[in-house]
């Protein structure tokens, strides 16, 4: 249902002394997500997660390659576009909004502001009290409660596909297996094509597939049994080189 097709993402950075160096953060990477399965991509800080889910979503604009939804191509489509053919979204680092609510942000994504769908939906996603709803998404809420906000937004829309960036950030450990339900509830119930970018075991069990990230490049894709080796693998978070003689915990950078 979404199809990657030679995707590559590079930015030109240039040092003190403006010599420019292309940096390729995500590198020629093809690979078919299936409807309504359930994927977790896990990898090292800065092995390209967030970058290729806005690539999908149409935030990032890809280098070369392209993007194929539903077997049409949306490699040229902007995100509103993208939201409309049923592609949704949770940032990992939410936006904050003076002057608006919760209520305001759901009835948007659900495009209703009836008052019983809006509860409907609340208690559909659960784990947002009623009393969030009168909330402003401002610089007052908490780390947590933002994340919790932008989950239930994302599943308001109803997506076709649903790309959560690490939903589980700043979320308190009674909410995480409920989380873990609700979204594969969603996969199931409502046969989400669902993505999650997480480090967290819960979701990794969670997942139909797990992608490991590393370098901009998909270095394993499949269960969790057989991706247990490589995620207790120091050598593949860039951790130093161990020198002779010293011991491996010794070497963190
Ligand atoms: N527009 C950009 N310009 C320069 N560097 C960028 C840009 N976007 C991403 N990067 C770099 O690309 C790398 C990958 O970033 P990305 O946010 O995708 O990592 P990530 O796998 O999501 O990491 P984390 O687990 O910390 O969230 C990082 O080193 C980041 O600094
Ligand atoms: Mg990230």
């Amino acid at each position: 249902m979404l199809e990657l097709k030679n995707l590559s993402f590079s930015v030109v950075e240039r040092d003190e002394d403006h010599h420019e160096q292309q940096l390729d953060i995500i590198k020629d990477m093809s690979y078919t997500f299936k409807k309504g399965k359930f994927y977790a991509i896990t990898g090292p800080n800065g092995s390209g997660k967030t970058t290729l889910s806005k690539l999908i979503m149409g935030i990032n604009k890809q280098t070369s390659g392209g993007v194929y939804f539903e077997g049409n191509d949306i490699t040229h489509l902007s995100i509103t576009e993208r939201a409309k053919a049923g592609i949704a979204y949770s940032f990992q680092h939410p936006a904050r909004f003076k002057g608006i609510t919760f209520r305001d942000l759901l009835a948007i994504a659900s495009k209703t502001d009836d008052e019983e769908k809006l509860l409907k939906i609340v208690r559909r996603v659960g784990i947002c009290p009623l009393s969030f709803l009168d909330k402003p998404v401002d610089s007052t809420l908490s780390g947590g409660e933002i994340k919790k906000i932008e989950l239930a937004t994302t599943i308001a829309r109803n997506p076709k596909l649903a790309i959560y960036d690490e939903p589980d950030t700043g979320i308190d450990l009674w909410t995480i297996t409920p989380m873990v339900a609700l979204l594969k509830r969603e996969q199931v119930e409502n046969k989400t094509t669902t993505i999650v970018v997480s480090h967290n075991r819960s979701f990794l069990e969670a997942a139909d597939e797990i992608l490991i990230f590393n370098h901009g490049e998909i270095i394993y894709e499949g269960d969790l049994k057989k991706a247990l080796p490589i995620l207790a693998d120091f050598r593949i978070c860039n951790f130093k080189p161990c020198p002779e003689g010293e011991k491996d915990a010794q070497c963190f950078r």
